[in-house]
Formats: structure tokens, sequence, C-alpha cells
């Protein structure tokens, strides 16, 4: 079984921890408490706890956490200042989210963010129109830093089932057998340009984990469980049983690109993973970054330090010419003879009650999507 990134899967999870004593306490967004619920199962190991001031700045510009591991986003905590000034170091507080203590951080650290620094060092651009910069901009300006305990664990809504710690995934793969898994990040519905990429890359290790991401997305994105459902069914059809194992990923969305690319195969890596997918534009978000920036920024570190082998795939489609679906790397005939639909295209074709061509999506799939974007539609 691959090791954990730092050698230990964190577990902060106490959900016995007596906090009758603790008086101090502040809100927390949905942002912040995802990534307390991961820092604490260890999906972001070796992090214990929030940045402090010296970790962010050697994440922003070494991609290195101070003891020298990769890390490639700073997690942070951010509150307004009037919120940071009234508390004291040393202080144990309780993180509230909607009337609820989820955790304890035990505040080592308070400073001052720098957002332009970190927008152009993580995103690579400060426009404010990026969504991960926007998210940015809009949280508190104040980071609170120091090791956490989660005390109850987030409501498990609608994925039930699919909601699996790192050490539960780890479990499961070495259940099935498998040495070697292959990581999926997905924020898409599924279509066939994923199943190309994800049995391509299956077609050389034992196990696939799709691990779709469910926490906070932009307001464009399909929900998360439409993107679900078209798994399931996409599962169901197509995919062996006993090769396979879905579980959500509840972290929220950066819209990083190749930063982004480099966290996604860390936490794949604490989850169990050897291997992981990076296709083109990863994580991307407009034009903000090169097709295969995404796929280049792994030539920083060596494969001993990342500890996962990153398998990247070039743009797929399906081609008529070929009869079959194959990337810029495998076919050699002109784009016309390549089916290519842009997100945006599609979202369109979908909430017009549209089903793509079954070489771009497969029906069952395109049927899933069109009812939950047509249901999502009425809602409005
Ligand atoms: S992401 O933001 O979560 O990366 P998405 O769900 O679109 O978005 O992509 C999931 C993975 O599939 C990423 O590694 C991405 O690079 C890859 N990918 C998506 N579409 C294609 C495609 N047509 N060709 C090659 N790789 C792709």
């Amino acid at each position: 079984m691959n090791q954990p990134h730092g050698g230990t899967l964190i577990n902060r999870v106490n959900l016995q921890y007596d906090y009758s004593s603790i008086l101090t306490e502040i809100e927390i967004d949905r942002f912040a408490l995802s990534d307390l619920e991961l820092i604490a199962i260890g999906a972001y190991s070796p992090i214990i706890g929030f940045l402090g001031e010296n970790d962010y700045y050697a994440v922003m510009n070494q991609m290195r956490l101070t003891d020298g591991h990769i890390w490639a986003i700073p997690i942070t905590l951010p509150v307004p200042e009037y919120v940071a000034d009234s508390l004291k170091i040393g202080d144990k507080i309780k993180l509230v989210y909607k009337g609820k203590v989820y955790g304890i951080l035990e505040l080592q650290e308070k400073y001052f963010s720098d957002k332009r620094f970190e927008a152009e060092q993580v995103y690579g651009t400060t426009d404010d129109k990026h969504p991960g910069v926007k998210k940015l901009l809009e949280r508190p300006d104040m980071y609170l830093a120091g090791p956490i305990t989660l005390v109850r664990r987030p409501e498990k809504d609608e994925f039930g089932d699919y909601y699996l710690d790192p050490a539960e995934t780890r479990a499961a793969f070495a259940e099935q057998g498998w040495r070697t898994i292959v990581g999926f990040q997905t924020r898409n519905p599924v279509h066939r340009a994923h199943e190309y990429i994800q049995k391509s890359a299956l077609e050389i290790v034992d196990g696939l984990f799709l691990n779709p991401l469910v926490g906070e997305t932009k307001g464009d994105d399909i929900p998360a469980h439409i993107r679900m459902e078209s798994y399931e069914v996409l599962l169901k059809e197509y995919y062996p049983a006993e090769r396979v194992l879905l579980a959500v990923f509840p972290a929220a969305m950066r819209y990083a690109g190749p930063r982004e690319a480099v966290f996604h195969a860390l936490v794949r890596k604490n989850y169990g993973c050897t291997h992981f997918i990076v296709g083109r534009d990863h994580a991307g978000v407009g034009n903000y970054y090169g097709t295969y920036d995404a796929q280049l920024i792994f030539r920083n570190f060596t494969a001993e330090e990342l500890g996962i082998t990153p398998l990247f795939f070039e743009h797929s489609f399906y081609c008529k010419k070929c009869g079959n679906m194959a990337s810029t790397k495998t076919c050699p005939h002109a784009p016309e003879e390549h089916l290519v639909l842009s997100g945006t295209k599609v979202r369109e074709m979908l909430r017009g009650g549209e089903a793509p061509p079954p070489e771009f999506s497969r029906a069952e799939v395109a049927e899933v999507l069109i009812r939950g974007m047509t249901m999502a539609a009425d809602k409005q």
C-alpha cells in the first residue's frame, strides 16, 4: 500500500472531545468546514491544522511546507480582523458552522493574509473574475493557525455511503487485493473522454478510484447529485464492479489549475492511490492556464518526494475517421474529424432537453443529465 504523504496518516478526529469548558467560539464558512474535516481524516496529511505564516509563505513561494514536504495550496482559516483581535494566542477555540460545533482550534498564530500575492502565486492571476480568486478575495483577511481536532462529523447529505475516509479507502483497496490504484478527480459529469482516459489508465493498474469533488463549486458547474447519478449509471452499465471504487471528495474546488493538480494528486496519495490522472487543463477554468500546464508543473518534483505517479493524458475525443476514442497523441486526423463540444455547449444542450451524440456521452448518462438539468431549471 502506498505510504501517505509524510509517512503517517493523520487522524485528528475525536468525537468524544469534551469541549464544555471552552467558551471562545468563532463562526467558520462551508469552505473552512470542509478543510477542517479533510485535515482531521488525514486527506491533507502531513498537515495537522490550518497553516501558520511560515508555512503559508513556503507553500506560496516554494510549493513546500517548511518541513520540506511538497504542498501546493495554502490551507488557511480566514476571519475578520475584529474577530482575530478578540482571540488570544494559546486559546482553544470552538469552530462553529450554522450553530453547531465541529472543531477545536488550538490558536498558535494569527496573521494578515497577502491576498494579492496568494492570488498571483497560487492562481497565477489577480483577476477577480477567476472563481478561485473571487472566493479568495471574498473571504476575510486575517488567518488563524494551529492544530485542529474534529469533534463532530459534518452531516453526510445525499451521498451517504459514498463518504469514505482515507483509512477506509485504503482498507477497501487492500480488501480488493489491488496493489496499484489510479485516482481520478472530477467536478464534471462523466463523458466519453473521461471514460476513455480512466479505462486507458485502468489497463495498466489494478483498480480505479473515482473521486468526484462534491464540495463548493462555482454556480454554473453541474450540481454534485446529478453528477453522482451519472457516475452510478455509467458504472453499472460499462465498468467491471470489481475494478472500481466510487467515493466523493468533499473538498471545495479552487480552480487553481496546475497547483490544484499537485494538491489533488497528493490528497489521492493519502487516500491510498499509487497513480493519478492529469488530463488536459486539469482544474482549469476559462483561459487562465495553458492546456498542459497542470502536467508540466510535476517536473518541479522528483518521483520519490511526490510518492504518487501522475499519468498524463492529452486532449481526448471521438474521431470519426479512427472510428473510436483517441487523443491528440494517438490520432493523426484533422480537427474536423474530431467530435469536440465545449462544456458550455453541452450544458446548453442538456438544459434544452437535447442529448449530446453517443460518441460524446453515453445515452444512459445523457438521460440522467437531461432529467437533472431540466429539474434544476424548473426549480429556478
Ligand atoms: S477538473 O476541474 O476536476 O479537473 P474535469 O472534471 O473536467 O475537471 O476533469 C477531470 C479530469 O479529466 C482532469 O484530469 C482533466 O484534465 C481530464 N479531462 C477532462 N476532459 C478531458 C479530455 N477531453 N481529454 C483529456 N483529459 C480530459
